[in-house]
């Protein structure tokens, strides 16, 4: 007696299982963060980020253009903002000299067909380190969301083909498309951070922009008054169809490894494309065992980002694109 069926006759060859395999990566995957400080020739490491930098504006387009000569076409922007320029409603957010509009502009003209993404939230601009204004111990929503309507303008204004709200107010899409409608951004789009989780994954990044929530009398310790509880699954549904009803073009699920159940669903439930944020917590983790050599750094990488693309990702922002895209090539 013989099995009639032999599952491993498909992986005896490496080519046969290249031919069978079905998740692949590509360039076109991805989304790049970059961090961008004020300065001239500033290219500083992040601690707990090895081997990431935050750039100045003349290093930033010198990064950007050696992307695009990766095949790496997109990019999402974050600014590291002065101490002095912050307030608790993000005043600096507005000026359109400030740094993320001079960014949006520096990008462009390095590599005019580079698809520019911008993070709007308040947190870097707030001198309490939240995504929104801070009132007797709250997070004002709707004033908030006003905000950063203004400020998805402002962006759109200096370049921005996409703008990338990770604050999670509530209406805060709506409040942005009007808006850009109203002012004749038709074409710029929303990327939607519809599912984002009170994470302690983001540690990393708020040491790379210095927006951690400060600890102070009246000022919420944590984000998760606004960011979703990691417990909820039905919650991302939810969140999710209403920022696309609102108008999101893309929409988010972050982190990543944690969250590729909710990635599936999510997938599983709409017909935008899906993108997913491998974070500052989880690009850390990695690098740490590495450097220890309790893990191989380049088959874990991939090995992640092939699972969040197997999950549902069609883009997946990761601090690890440029090292996916030279081990693919
Ligand atoms: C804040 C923001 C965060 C990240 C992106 N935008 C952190 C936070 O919510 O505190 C995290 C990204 C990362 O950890 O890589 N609006």
């Amino acid at each position: 007696m013989y099995p009639l069926r032999r599952n491993r006759r498909l992986r005896t060859t490496e080519t046969l299982r290249n031919l069978v395999r079905e998740t692949t990566l590509s360039p076109n995957d991805f989304l790049v963060p970059l961090f961008v400080v004020e300065g001239k020739g500033v290219k500083e490491e992040i601690a707990s980020m090895p081997n990431y930098y935050r750039y100045s504006l003349d290093l930033l387009a010198k990064e950007v253009k050696e992307l695009w000569s990766l095949g790496l076409k997109s990019v999402l922007l974050f600014v590291k903002v002065p101490e002095n320029l912050k307030d608790n409603s993000g005043t600096e957010a507005l000026n359109a000299e400030g740094l993320m509009q001079r960014a949006i502009k520096t990008v462009k003209d390095a590599v005019p067909d580079m698809l520019v993404m911008t993070d709007v939230a308040l947190d870097p601009y707030s001198i309490f380190g939240h995504d929104g204004i801070v009132s007797e111990g709250k997070i004002l929503n709707d004033d908030s969301s006003a905000i950063l309507a203004e400020m998805a303008l402002s962006h759109a204004k200096a370049g921005a083909d996409f703008v990338a709200p990770s604050d999670m107010m509530d209406g805060r899409i709506f409040e942005m498309r009007t808006l850009l409608e109203d002012e004749g951004f038709h074409d710029t789009g929303i990327m939607s951070y519809s599912a984002k989780y009170a994470s302690a994954f983001y540690g990393p990044f708020r040491d790379a922009l210095d927006s951690a929530p400060v600890d102070k009398k009246d000022v919420p310790k944590n984000k998760s008054s606004y960011q979703m509880d990691y417990a909820n699954r039905e919650e991302a549904i939810k969140e999710t169809l209403m920022d696309i009803e609102e108008g999101a073009d893309i929409v988010m699920v972050k982190p990543g490894l944690c969250y590729l159940d909710i990635v599936r669903d999510i997938r599983n439930t709409v017909n935008v494309p899906v993108a997913v944020y491998q974070v500052s917590g989880e690009y850390a983790m990695i690098k740490a065992a590495a450097e220890k050599g309790w893990l191989d750094h380049d088959a874990v990488v991939l090995e992640q980002i092939t699972a969040i693309k197997r999950a549902g990702a069609q883009i997946i922002a990761s601090y690890f694109a440029k090292d996916v895209v030279k081990l693919l090539s």
